[in-house]
């Protein structure tokens, strides 16, 4: 069985982050959607609030092979205890090839038998980021571009809330 972990603060998911959910999927038997915990990055989002706008796109999509967890610690002990061979995750940039050349770096010394596979994203999403998405809510723009659709209201709300 082919298992993959996709991981990431996704704070908040994106219509990036679902254009590569969407590019995994149909390889993989499983995809666990893998949010970090205890990152040093303080979140906006709560890890239940992250999950909740995760599953609602999942199951719009009906993307059936796709689970949805959190982790904290090293990724390959959660990738070891799923029993999941590889590690999904989406290039936008070259600066994002810089950042993610060297957490293969460590994820392969850590683990050679854990492969990093990755996605280029669509084009329209290369400059999107959640901290963009962030900041645009929370100045009041309208994000319906760039989050999936049925997670525009919550979003829009919470991140205004903020700003108030
Ligand atoms: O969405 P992000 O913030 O770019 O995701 C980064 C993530 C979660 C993949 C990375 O920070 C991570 O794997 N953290 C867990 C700790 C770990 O395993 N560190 C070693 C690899 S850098």
């Amino acid at each position: 069985m082919k298992i993959a972990v996709y991981p990431g603060s996704f704070d908040p998911f994106t219509l990036g982050h679902l254009d590569i959910l969407e590019q995994a999927a149909p390889l993989y038997d499983e995809i666990c959607v893998a949010i970090l915990k205890n990152s040093a990055k303080r979140s906006f989002f709560k890890i239940e609030e992250k999950a909740e706008i995760i599953r609602c796109c999942v199951e719009a999509k009906g993307l059936r092979n796709v689970t949805i967890s959190s982790f904290d610690g090293l990724l390959i002990d959660f990738c070891q205890k799923l029993g999941a061979g590889y590690i999904i995750r989406g290039l936008r940039t070259i600066t994002d090839f810089e950042y993610e050349q060297q957490i293969h770096s460590v994820n392969w010394n850590l683990d050679r038998q854990v492969h990093t596979v990755y996605f280029m994203s669509n084009p329209e999403y290369s400059f999107l980021s959640s901290s963009i998405v962030r900041e645009l809510g929370s100045l009041g723009a309208d994000i319906t571009p760039y989050v999936p659709a049925g997670t525009v209201d919550y979003l829009q709300r919470r991140l205004m809330e903020n700003a108030q």
